[in-house]
């Protein structure tokens, strides 16, 4: 079992997507054990997007993602982190298949609605960060119909 850091971001909210976005984590079976919106401070955005500082599209990024709230969720399952990868799509909407969320939604790189960790180290660290309270621990009794 994998827990992941998803995150809708400020397009995604202003556009109503979160309701959309958040079906299809559950439909596709991963188990919610972490919700919550915020606006975030500039310090928890660089910390968040610290591997890009040196990009060109690094302070745009930082504007962007602390311009009005995201809504933070924790997705655990089996292979939480690649599915919930697969599910997001590829980074540019344009290049993103129907089917992703990004390709299903979204026409550019920087307005991608929708962010989800890229390796165990990285969903470790992102849910250190945004979740620090912790996440949920519970039984999805349903879960036995999504795994044999
Ligand atoms: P994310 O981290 O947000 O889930 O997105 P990602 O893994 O698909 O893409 P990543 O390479 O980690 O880039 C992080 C975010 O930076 C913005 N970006 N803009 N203008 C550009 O060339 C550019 N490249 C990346 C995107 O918003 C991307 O989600
Ligand atoms: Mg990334």
């Amino acid at each position: 079992m994998e827990t992941t850091y998803v995150m809708v971001k400020p397009d995604g909210v202003q556009r109503g997507l979160i309701g959309e976005i958040i079906g299809r984590f559950e439909q596709k079976g991963l188990k919610l054990v972490g919700l919550k919106a915020m606006v975030p401070s500039e310090e928890i955005a660089r910390a968040h997007y610290a591997v890009h500082a040196e990009r060109p599209f690094f302070p745009g990024l930082i504007k962007f993602v602390t311009s009005g709230p995201v809504v933070c969720m924790a997705w655990a399952g089996r292979d939480a982190i690649s599915v919930a990868r697969n599910l997001i799509g590829p980074t540019n909407g344009r290049e993103a298949p129907p089917g992703t969320i990004r390709g299903d939604y979204g026409m550019d790189i920087g307005y991608n609605m929708i962010h989800g960790s890229d390796a165990p180290e990285t969903a470790e660290f992102e849910l250190g960060l945004w979740f620090s309270e912790g996440v949920m621990e519970w039984d999805q009794t349903i879960s036995k119909w999504f795994y044999e």
